[in-house]
């Protein structure tokens, strides 16, 4: 995955010629693939899918689709169809009208927008609201006829920001389902937008880490969980718990408030011995009483401070000396555990992950 089909290169956008609202991006989207722009607010991502859609010009840097260059082609130049947010229908025209613009401005022959329209709603299950008004439809709804409307006209590139975030969490979970399974039947390249990592990990055949107008990782959902490549990444996906390290060239690790963890073997540009990051995420945390005895690389003793109780499973707020850990058990191991217990936690060489302090 990641060979260009819609590739770009070294995009920088500045609104006021001093700060880059993006600065810098390089991505390589395939052919038919799912990513996700994923960062807080501000980070750029609208920015960016703006530059794609035409709707902004970049600074400097080249967008290309399909080997050809789009970065200063007009939107209606270019084959991409853009969902938005707040579903921007016009709500003078009808469900099946508003379907039907992208085509007639396309100047497409009367006969195919008719059964085009069709088969639009049809995907998105919606054939009999053709005659509505966006007024008369719930917010999941208008949401589908925006959807139907930036795919009828069979763009290249489908591009949504943050096209789910108005609507509530069971609806939303139900549009994620709906959204891949027109990803799934269509097979178009989907851009989408959010700053929320549950959607992001759920749906996402990869995505793309934005902070600050940079991008800080592109890889597939688990291995940007698993083996964030910043400080920054491992921290907005996820729950985690960072320690700080040195690694010596011999492979020994020396974390902060922990100790000396040997046999963590020598790790290509983090082996000598400049500080590190230690990331283990609070599921990797193990209370050993509890447990089979397994190999543990380090246990450590842990004051709880606090639990939040999920049901499902128990979050342990606490420190381990002066450093605070989080540590999540599942929820038949807890009943024990209360507030001010000393316990003993544990992980294994393979629950570390180690990345170099920029
Ligand atoms: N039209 C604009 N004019 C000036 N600054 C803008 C404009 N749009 C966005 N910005 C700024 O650019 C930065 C990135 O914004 P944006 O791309 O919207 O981020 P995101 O979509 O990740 O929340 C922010 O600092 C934002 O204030
Ligand atoms: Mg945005």
């Amino acid at each position: 995955m990641g060979t260009g089909y819609l590739r770009l290169r070294n995009v920088v956008k500045s609104y006021d010629g001093r700060v880059n609202a993006v600065d810098d991006i390089g991505i390589d989207i395939a052919k038919g693939e799912f990513i996700t722009f994923l960062g807080p607010s501000g980070s750029g991502k609208t920015t960016t899918l703006m530059m794609i859609a035409g709707f902004e010009e970049p600074t400097s840097g080249t967008i290309e689709l399909d080997g050809k260059d789009l970065t200063r082609q007009k939107p209606y130049e270019r084959n991409i169809g853009v969902v938005f947010q707040n579903y921007a229908l016009f709500p003078h025209m009808t469900v099946a009208k508003n379907v039907a613009f992208p085509l007639k401005m396309r100047g497409a022959p009367r006969g195919d927008i008719a059964r085009r329209v069709d088969e639009a709603l049809d995907l998105v299950g919606l054939r009999a609201f053709a005659g509505r008004y966006p007024r008369e439809l719930s917010g999941g709804q208008q949401q589908r006829v925006a959807l139907a409307r930036g795919l009828v006209f069979r763009p290249d590139v489908l591009l949504l920001d943050e096209p789910l975030g108005a609507l509530d969490k069971n609806l939303r979970e139900q549009m994620q389902v709906e959204l891949k399974r027109i990803h799934r039947e269509v097979g178009i390249t989907m851009v989408y937008v959010t700053h929320d990592q549950t959607e992001a990990m759920t749906m996402s055949d990869r995505v793309a880490v934005f902070n600050q107008g940079k991008l800080e990782q592109v890889a597939p959902p688990l291995e940007a969980y698993h083996r964030p490549a910043t400080r920054f990444v491992g921290e907005f996906i996820g729950d985690s718990n960072f320690l700080a390290g040195r690694l010596d060239p011999a492979g020994t690790l020396l974390v902060d408030g922990v100790g000396e963890i040997g046999g963590v073997g020598p790790r290509p540009g983090l082996g000598g011995g400049g500080p590190v990051h230690v990331l283990i995420r609070p599921e990797r945390l193990r209370v050993p009483a509890q447990e089979a005895p397994t190999s543990f690389a380090k246990v450590v003793k842990m004051v709880v401070g606090g639990t939040v109780n999920y049901g499902d499973s128990l979050l342990l707020i606490g420190k381990m000396g002066e450093v605070p850990l989080r540590v999540r058990v599942s929820g038949g191991q807890s009943s024990a555990i209360q507030e001010g217990a000393v316990i003993s936690v544990g992980w294994a060489l393979e629950d570390m992950h180690l990345i170099a302090k920029a």
